[in-house]
């Protein structure tokens, strides 16, 4: 395993970040909506930090299945999100890749009925994007390497790590 950020490396981003949120919103309250289970550090770690009313809520999104990194169907579920009608929602997910994954969830949180949604990632790939989207908060950009840790799995595994890695060959 390569460490790619450091563990330090990610909270001090992470203290920025939530620096930022909070001058974003001055003082209106947010619902943070995270996407699992990819945001499951980054979100624990953001919340902690951000300085307004905040709600926490979970959807999930998922189109890479088993140990295939070809995206499938993008199958939403948001059976664990509370009403968001007229919320101002903070969407978070891990790592912004093709970008497909949070345009499809951007327009289901409008559907829903949202007042507005920002968002912010962890990680952004360099390279990758296949449609224009453009993420409010963003942590790290990151060369084009299937990474994992802190939140990031491969086949299930590595999302306790610390840090962000890329997995070398044999592991
Ligand atoms: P799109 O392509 O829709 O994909 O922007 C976003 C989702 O793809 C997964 N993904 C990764 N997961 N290491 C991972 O562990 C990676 O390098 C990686 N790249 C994309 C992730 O679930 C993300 O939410």
């Amino acid at each position: 395993m390569e460490v790619l950020i450091t563990a330090d490396r990610i909270h001090a981003r992470v203290e920025e970040l939530a620096t930022e949120i909070a001058r974003t919103y001055d003082g209106k309250p947010v619902t943070v909506v995270g996407i699992l289970t990819g945001c499951l550090m980054f979100t624990a770690d953001l919340i902690r930090r951000i300085n307004l009313p905040l709600r926490v809520a979970f959807i999930t999104a998922s189109s890479y299945r088993g140990e295939t990194l070809v995206p499938g169907l993008l199958e939403i579920r948001d059976e664990l999100l509370p009403d968001i009608a007229g919320k101002h929602i903070l969407l978070l997910d891990d790592i912004l890749d093709t970008g497909k994954t949070l345009t499809r969830v951007v327009a289901h949180l409008i559907d829903r009925g949202a007042a507005s949604v920002k968002v912010g990632v962890l990680l952004r790939k360099i390279g990758r994007q296949e449609v224009p989207f453009e993420p409010d908060f963003v942590g790290f950009t990151i060369p084009d390497k299937f990474v994992v840790g802190y939140g990031l799995d491969f086949n299930d595994e590595y999302r306790h790590l610390p840090f962000v890695g890329v997995l070398l060959g044999g592991e």
